[in-house]
């Protein structure tokens, strides 16, 4: 049973006044949280900038940094992904030997003539590929990457003709250019793939088609996808011969072959196998 106080008051008087008071201090503690946040993510911003302003002075490359900077800056709602300079660029660094040496294999391993040949990456990150690709004699480089930092950082380097934004769409953005050689590595999850695999594997088919048209004759198309981000359900889906897998057994009927294992490239379980087309 409800006993009344008495001192319930009736919501009929209150002046509008009261109500946007009411209002107002309904809203407070998120306006305040939202400041609070802001202020903690200026803070975060600065720090990392100072590191990273630090290193690149370190590695004799301000100018690299200034011109990123004015980039992010003028983009507000970019900065956040400075949170990612400090992952991607310092252990993409640490790896760059590493990354020059792979990319010099896989060409090898394409036995391609790159003298003259404009090539696309997708998924390019720190460009090393790119760089390795241009060091051959490419004639153009052009990218696909989603990441704002990663697509800066590329436009800095001097790689022109860039796309951001989400390859599942952009491919179709490509505007009739036409490449000898497209490369991609780790731009895909096929652990995700399989999870949506019909809608995925339609997605993919345009996808697919979408790279031929914009792949000379003759030219190749090389995609080495990323097999594992979460082991749990990376063992759920890839168990036993990796050629029986449903992925697989999709690109292999679009007519892509398994390129040989190349030790540094090939890294199990994140990257078993790299496909490859000549169209
Ligand atoms: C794991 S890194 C691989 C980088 C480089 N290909 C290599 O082999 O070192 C994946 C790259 O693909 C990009 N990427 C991932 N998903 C993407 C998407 N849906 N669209 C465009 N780029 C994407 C990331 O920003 C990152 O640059």
């Amino acid at each position: 049973m409800r006993i009344s106080t008495g001192a319930a008051t009736d919501s009929s008087k209150r002046t509008p006044k009261t109500s946007i008071f009411v209002i107002r201090n309904f809203f407070a503690p998120t306006r305040i949280m939202n400041k609070t946040l802001q202020i903690i993510f200026n803070l975060y911003s600065r720090f990392v900038l100072f590191f990273v302003r630090r290193s690149l002075i370190r590695a004799g490359n301000e100018k690299l940094y200034t011109e990123l900077l004015n980039r992010l800056n003028k983009n507000y709602f970019l900065t956040p992904s400075l949170k990612w300079f400090q992952k991607y660029y310092y252990s993409y660094k640490r790896d760059e030997s590493r990354k020059l040496k792979e990319a010099e294999e896989v060409l090898t391993a394409l036995n391609l003539n790159l003298a003259g040949a404009p090539v696309l990456e997708i998924g390019p990150a720190n460009g090393y590929f790119l760089d390795v690709c241009m060091k051959h004699g490419a004639k153009s480089a052009g990218f696909i990457d989603i990441d704002p930092y990663f697509y800066y950082y590329l436009k800095v380097k001097g790689y022109k003709e860039g796309i951001l934004g989400n390859h599942w769409k952009a491919v179709h953005k490509l505007k009739g250019q036409k490449y000898s050689l497209i490369y991609s590595k780790g731009a895909m999850i096929v652990d995700d793939l399989l999870m949506r695999r019909e809608r995925s594997f339609a997605m993919m088919s345009e996808w697919l088609s979408a790279l031929e048209k914009a792949t000379v004759n003759g030219g190749v198309i090389v995609i080495c996808p990323h097999w594992r981000d979460v082991p749990a359900s990376a063992k759920r889906q890839y168990t036993g011969n990796i050629l029986e897998n449903d992925f697989v057994k999709f690109i292999l009927e679009k007519g892509y072959s398994p390129l040989k294992f190349i030790e540094g490239h090939n890294i199990e379980p994140n990257y078993p196998v790299t496909f490859w087309k000549r169209v």
